[in-house]
Parts: C-alpha cells; structure tokens; sequence
C-alpha cells in the first residue's frame, strides 16, 4: 500500500506547482499527476460543470489505486472537496485553499490581495475563509477570470501578461498593498512577472502548505513511503498528447 502513488490533479497545468513541493517534501513517493487540459480553465465554467469534471478525474485516479487524493485547484476544491469526503470518507482527500492566513501574519493589519478565479471567490469556502481573517488585515480579492487560460497555453510573462495584470490591479491603484494571495495554482508559475508589475512585495500560495497536510495525513494512516531511492511521477493529461506531457514536464522543472 505505501509504494502506490499519491494522485494529484489540477484544470491543467498549475497543479504543477502543488506536485513541486510535494515531491521537494516528499521525494521518495510515486506520484500520478493528471492535468484536465483538455477542459482548462475551470474558473470560468458553471459551479455544477467544475463538480461533475472533478468528481470524475477524482474517481478515474482513485480507480488506479492511489493511497490518496490531492486536489491541486483553489476552483476545483471549492467547489467538491466537501462532496468527494463525504463520498469517500475513509479515502485521504486533500484540498488546497488561498493562503490567507501566513499573508495576514505577515504583517500587522495590512492590505492583502487574494488573486484566484471568479469561481473560487464566489463560493462559500473563501467567504468563510474571509470573514475569520476580517477582523486582522484588509482583504481585497481579485477574480482573475483570464489568467490560468492564458499560463495553461504556456505565457508566463511579456506584453499580454504583463498589461493584463495592470488592467487587475487598476483599481486598486490608491491603495497600499502589502502582500499578494496567489489564490490560484496556475499563478506561482508567474511570480517573476507579478514582481516586475507590482514590485517586490511578498506572494504567498498554498502549495507548500497543502504539502505538509498530504504528509501529515499520510503519517497519521501510516501511509509514508520512507524510500531511499526516488519516486516515479507519471504526467497523464487529458489531452493525450506528448507535447503537453512536455509542458507539464517543462513547468515541473521551471526555476520558481
Ligand atoms: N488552477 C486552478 C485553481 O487553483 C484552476 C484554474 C482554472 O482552471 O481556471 O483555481
């Protein structure tokens, strides 16, 4: 049971970016990372087509003996987290949410942007999320409606990137903004680009957290691999087709 693989799956290719730290945490596990290319962006479809997608890329890895679920999608999560545990309540499903809390810590009663999708923003996770960090910091949220479209066909940065993230921000422009939620696992992969629009002020994603929850979860039901050797990661996509196993491969070596 330990050598089977932790599954992992996004709209696309930001979930990536989750993979990343849970291979830099875990290195010695096998992973199976699915990418819903062919359905990409999620942020922008109905709440019941994100469910029913998730639902059955849920199912389809667990259907290949996964020891546990990752759900690699702010979007994705928000919307069936809590219907798939309920389904499969003995199965360790882990969810990834914006990271709100370490930006609100970061600093006393400061701005936080939460960029994600418009979807992750409208549902009722992210309004609770919300409202028990309130009383701490200001938080601005931006839906982000283009932004995984355009990463998931590979532009991370120049002309188009770079404008669309100014039109974002635009009416934000009077405030002071003290630290940026990538609500969104597609965004850590434009960070350099966040940067050069909005300054250097400090991005926070929930990847590295999700990580340490999947290890904490498999410790607890004594699921960790503890292998000298490293584990295999297999890039499946709904688009079967090798190019975009080689993006996928290509964003999981990007220098972050
Ligand atoms: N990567 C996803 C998220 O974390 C979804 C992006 C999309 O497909 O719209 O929200």
């Amino acid at each position: 049971m330990k050598d089977k693989p932790i599954a992992v799956f996004d709209s696309g290719v930001g979930g990536i970016s989750v993979l990343r730290e849970l291979y830099a945490l875990m290195p010695d596990e096998n992973y199976i990372y699915f990418g819903d290319s062919l359905n990409a962006p999620y942020g922008s479809k109905s709440v019941k087509e994100v469910l029913a997608l998730s639902v059955k890329n849920a199912e389809m890895l667990m259907g290949m003996e996964a020891k546990a679920l990752v759900i690699a999608c702010n979007t994705a999560t928000s919307v069936a987290a809590s219907f798939l545990r309920e389904r499969y309540p003995d199965f360790p499903i882990i969810g990834v949410e914006p990271a709100l809390k370490p930006a609100v810590l970061f600093k006393e009663n400061s701005t936080v942007a939460v960029m994600a999708t418009p979807i992750t923003l409208k549902e009722e996770k992210f309004k609770k999320l919300m409202e028990s960090f309130n009383s701490q910091a200001k938080i601005i949220p931006v839906p982000c409606e283009k932004l995984a479209g355009m990463i998931e066909r590979g532009i991370i940065g120049g002309e188009e990137t770079e404008s669309y993230i100014k039109e974002l921000f635009y009416p934000y422009k009077d405030e002071k903004i003290d630290s940026v939620v990538l609500g969104c696992t597609h965004y850590p992969f434009i960070k350099k680009t966040l940067k050069k629009v909005l300054g250097d002020i400090p991005l926070f994603d929930g990847g590295e957290g999700t990580a340490r929850e999947t290890m904490r979860r498999l410790s607890e039901k004594d699921l960790l691999k503890h292998g000298k050797e490293k584990g295999n990661i297999n890039f499946l996509s709904s688009k079967e087709s090798i190019e975009e196993i080689l993006l996928y491969k290509k964003f999981f070596s990007q220098e972050a």
